[in-house]
């Protein structure tokens, strides 16, 4: 039997099985974390850096952290607020996010987590990408100047043998995601509705259907996102 720690989250004592990773462990007790780059179940990438949560004092990922004796988690404080504030916005600038024309509005998680954290306009300058729109393949789009770097669909979806279908390619400042298209010409409708809901932006897109519910009545436009992890909160308003 795995050995169970006990530390506390926002000043409440949890115990968990040693070794867990502290997002999944703290969205299972109620506590939410914005995170766009975490997937329970696969290797943590970090890429995202919103899960900033601080660890005895220390600002640290909480995807990348495991669960230790005696550690105190804070999820919540300014500091962490103005963070998340800070690398949001800078999303927004490096890519083009115009929420009104985009097929995932109210469905998206970034746009669902700048309305979160109060974003009115990023105090960066747009860098106004300009990538090539990727749409050879029959069936699916890749607007890559939507693509926040998540690498969510390169980790989680493959070909029936494994091989990857989605990939980065250059890098720094050219870094983009890409697809094989003759593995992506192959890719069931199930399997590339799985890729656009895995895609937490409006990066990968299925052609030929649109999303079934009509923008306004989608998830995020009825609840704001976190909402259905707060069971903690919830409990202490009550
Ligand atoms: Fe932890 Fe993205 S969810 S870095």
């Amino acid at each position: 039997m795995s050995k169970k720690v006990k530390f506390t989250i926002d000043g409440n004592e949890i115990s968990a099985e040693e070794g867990k990773n502290l997002l999944d462990v703290a969205c299972e007790n109620g506590y939410y974390i914005p995170a766009l780059c975490h997937m329970k179940g696969h290797k943590p990438a970090g890429s995202c850096r919103l899960c900033n949560v601080k660890v005895n004092g220390r600002i640290m990922t909480a995807c990348t952290t495991l669960v230790s004796e005696g550690m105190e988690v804070i999820t919540e404080d300014e500091e962490l607020a103005e963070l998340r504030k800070t690398i949001l916005e800078a999303m927004f600038v490096d890519g083009n996010h115009f929420c009104p024309a985009c097929e995932k509005s109210g469905v998206c998680d970034l746009q669902a987590l700048a309305y979160k954290h109060k974003i009115m306009s990023p105090k960066f300058k747009y860098e106004f990408s300009n990538k090539k729109v990727e749409a050879e393949v029959p069936k699916i789009m890749l607007e890559k100047n939507r693509c926040i770097l998540c690498k969510k669909c390169i980790r989680a979806i493959k070909s029936k043998d494994g091989k990857n279908i989605f990939g980065f390619k250059a890098r720094g400042k050219k870094l983009e995601i890409t697809m094989d298209e003759e593995l992506a010409a192959q890719m069931t409708d199930e399997d590339i509705q799985r890729a656009m809901d895995i895609c937490p932006v409006g990066t990968i897109i299925k052609k030929e259907k649109g999303f079934k519910i009509p923008i306004g009545k989608r998830k995020y436009d009825k609840k704001p996102i976190g909402d259905n992890v707060e069971k903690h909160k919830e409990k202490e308003k009550d």
